[in-house]
């Protein structure tokens, strides 16, 4: 499938510029195993690149202009290199313009060059599409002007490009779209930034996605009240125990303690935070001795804690999951990303897979008028160069 989007990307650059590209990066999306919300709570999370990318064709130009035309949305934009970037109506160009004032903030020049890109990564599918556009364009600028930006930075850039076009993201998609390895999930630590590749072997079960096919705006402005909710549950947490600077230090029972002292909202986002950075460790640990059945109670814990306590679900996302936990052959599953729409993941037996698809589709089918869309997952590489066999 990406052997198609490549050739596609490349025939197009060569019609619109009339000449071959000097760089192909391909850049994936990623899953998410569990650890939700909590890369920008200093917790762990274990997220894995996957097989659905967006391909880059680069090429240098020798003017002062950029430009950059994305083949699936028919749409191009032109800038100057040299001028800061401002924000615009047309959403997607604001993420590369962001990746360009990140570069010149942070002392990088770039020259005139041509970009195309096209992509199949489904878009706001909660798969961090945007993710894979910043780090896959800056990737790109990286190699063909030889900058020398370490990976690390690429993903932190990207970030940063990210805030900038409005969500205050934490690290993850951007750390996982830079740092992913064929069939290996990335344990982060968010608070050092220091990372650890574990295979990604669920034993006798598949990954599965439901994608539920709707995106509620809430989102952006859902996301960053989430942040603020958590940064003044660790004001209070660290007025209460000042040897506590940081969510990872903290215990279940000192939020527990502290719950006259917050609002009733405050304490359940701090709840949820805490008790979510455990799970990561629990199921990181069951990954590795094979015990999945563990690993599948961790995600449908983590789901109810989403929906309940941090409350970024949605009727769509409980329905799935709810659902498929009523099949003896489903053994972990919950709402992976921000939440408000996207998709589950979800653990289904081999052998079953089929049978649960189709059951789940009718039933979403009745129950809410969508169609169900699902994505079986392959974990891939990180953001690289695309070598023609
Ligand atoms: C979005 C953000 C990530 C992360 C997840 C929730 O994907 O971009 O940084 O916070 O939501 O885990």
């Amino acid at each position: 499938m990406n052997d198609i989007l490549v050739h596609k990307t490349i025939d197009f650059f060569q019609q619109t510029f009339k000449s071959e590209p000097e760089k192909i990066v391909l850049s994936p999306g990623r899953i998410n195993i569990i650890g939700e919300h909590i890369d920008y709570n200093d917790g762990f999370v274990l997220p894995a690149a996957i097989d659905k990318i967006i391909c880059f064709a680069f090429e240098k130009n020798n003017s002062d202009r950029a430009k950059i035309v994305a083949i699936d949305l028919n749409d191009e934009f032109e800038v100057y290199i040299n001028e800061d970037q401002n924000q615009t109506d047309n959403v997607w160009t604001n993420y590369l313009r962001g990746v360009l004032n990140q570069l010149k903030k942070n002392g990088y020049t770039v020259e005139g060059f041509n970009c195309v890109f096209s992509s199949n990564i489904p878009v706001g599918s909660g798969l961090s599409s945007s993710a894979a556009l910043e780090c896959g364009f800056l990737f790109g600028l990286n190699e063909l002007f030889n900058l020398k930006i370490k990976p690390i930075d690429i993903a932190l850039m990207g970030q940063k490009a990210e805030h900038w076009v409005g969500i205050n993201c934490g690290i993850m998609d951007q750390f996982s779209s830079v740092m992913g390895l064929e069939n290996k999930v990335i344990k982060i630590d968010c608070r050092t930034l220091e990372f650890e590749h574990h295979d990604a072997n669920f034993s006798d079960y598949s990954l599965v996605l439901f994608d539920s096919n709707v995106k509620h705006s809430l989102f952006s402005s859902a996301y960053n009240t989430r942040r603020e909710e958590c940064d003044e549950g660790l004001s209070i947490i660290s007025a209460n125990f000042p040897e506590i600077t940081s969510f990872r230090d903290c215990k279940e029972e000192q939020v527990l303690s502290l719950k006259d002292k917050m609002t009733a909202n405050v304490f359940k986002r701090s709840l949820f935070v805490v008790k979510e950075i455990r799970r990561v460790t629990q199921a990181c640990e069951a990954l590795d001795v094979g015990d999945i059945v563990v690993l599948g109670q961790l995600m449908f814990e983590t789901h109810e804690g989403l929906s309940v306590d941090y409350e970024v679900s949605c009727a769509e996302l409980d329905f799935l999951v709810n659902t498929v936990k009523k099949e003896k052959s489903v053994i972990g599953s919950r709402l992976m990303g921000g939440g408000f729409g996207g998709c589950t993941i979800n653990l289904i037996k081999k052998g079953q897979e089929d049978a649960v698809k189709n059951k789940l589709t009718g039933l979403y089918q009745d129950a809410f008028g969508i169609e169900l869309k699902i994505y079986d997952v392959k974990i891939g590489n990180g953001t690289s160069l695309y070598i023609a066999k």
